[in-house]
């Protein structure tokens, strides 16, 4: 048994090739640096995650720039946003920022991560590499991208989704956004499109540039890309828990649901969007992607770092705004998350 159970292992081994790391929350800004870059304040508030050269606008080599990260990884200087989840108070219209916390299971657990969001780059599905059947290329630096849209109204992209949690039971998938309170939070995910045109960092609408040959949810192997996006590079992912669990009694039975994102959108909740600004060290990630030796919690070239270091890493609050407030567990910040405001005016925060 022990040697079935060794050469079992080892196949494992053998066939994985992929990142999974916890990342601890960076800041909560109206900041956007790939989808409105030079926007200070952005249009929206994010949540955002990875490294410390974060700013209004970000170009070159953000790997040789940043001197920290709050994520696991310790070479990934990248940044990875989504818009911030609201409780919208369904009968005085207040809105109070839910907050995230750290995906479970991770194996080798999420190590004392703070917020944050899990971060994948698979090659092929959730097991299995690609090595044998085509190259992944990682990003260059300056590379950005967006998925989704917070104008949609309809599903726009395989892949972005939300599940009801009981518990840490995550439930069915859906593209839209539970209509039942979730005992558990609501687990959401973004997942980015797997092929490049191989020559622009970024395009006019942060996307054209890319293109999705996935067709179906979770993680699974994307169809090959097309001669306009011949380029596969790393299948990128995000999963955040947004705790609700405290807003539910406040959700009255039969009532709509009363979670916004900070743009609100469609009731749908089809405007959930994501972020990713490449910003691994030197060859980092490819090397990774070059080798079965990174899934879960093994990962050989790539030095890990404690959650308790990586939530040391921070930025500076670039807006001067409020969107967190001094907020003990009970306590809810009533936020306008989106105002049309002027850059620099104050909004209207205040804590009760
Ligand atoms: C952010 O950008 C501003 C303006 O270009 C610059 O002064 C500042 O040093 C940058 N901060 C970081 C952390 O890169
Ligand atoms: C709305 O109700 C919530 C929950 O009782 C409360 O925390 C908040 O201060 C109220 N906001 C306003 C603007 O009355």
């Amino acid at each position: 048994m022990k040697s079935l159970s060794a050469t079992l292992a080892l196949i494992a081994i053998v066939v994985e090739a992929g990142l999974r790391f916890p990342c601890s929350t960076l800041t909560f800004q109206r900041l956007d640096p790939a989808g409105q870059p030079g926007s200070l304040p952005s249009a929206h508030v994010h949540h955002i995650v990875g490294g410390n050269a974060f700013n209004a606008s970000m170009s070159g080599d953000v790997g040789a720039r940043a001197t920290c990260t709050t994520c696991q990884m310790a070479d990934d200087f990248s940044n990875y946003w989504t818009a911030t989840l609201y409780f919208k108070h369904p009968t005085n219209g207040s809105y109070h920022r839910v907050t995230p916390t750290p995906v479970i299971p991770l194996l080798g657990g999420s190590d004392g991560a703070k917020g944050g969001l899990t971060v994948y780059y698979t090659q092929f599905d959730l097991n299995r590499d690609s090595l044998n059947q085509q190259k992944i290329k990682a990003f260059p630096p300056g590379f950005r991208m967006v998925v989704g849209s917070p104008g949609a109204t309809t599903k726009n992209h395989a892949g972005l989704s939300y599940q009801c949690m009981t518990g840490t039971n995550r439930g069915a998938i859906t593209n839209t956004i539970p209509t039942k309170p979730c005992s558990g939070g609501i687990f959401t995910t973004h997942h980015f499109p797997p092929c490049w045109d191989g020559k622009n960092l970024d395009s006019p609408d942060h996307m054209s540039h890319m293109y999705n040959t996935v067709t179906s949810e979770g993680f699974t192997n994307a169809p090959a890309c097309p001669a306009s996006h011949p380029v596969r590079v790393p299948q990128v992912t995000f999963e955040t828990v947004w705790d609700t669990s405290k807003f539910n009694s406040m959700w009255p039975s039969g009532g709509a649901n009363p979670f916004v994102w900070s743009f609100e959108g469609s009731a749908t909740g089809y405007g959930t969007h994501a972020d990713y600004l490449f910003g691994w060290k030197d060859d980092s990630l490819q090397k990774a992607m070059d080798k079965s030796e990174c899934f879960y919690d093994g990962c050989g070239s790539i030095t890990k770092q404690k959650m308790a270091v990586a939530n040391q890493c921070t930025v500076k609050d670039m807006v001067g705004e409020a969107t967190e407030g001094s907020c003990s567990a009970s306590l809810l910040a009533v936020y306008k998350p989106f105002p049309k405001i002027s850059p620099g005016m104050a909004i209207s925060f205040n804590i009760p």
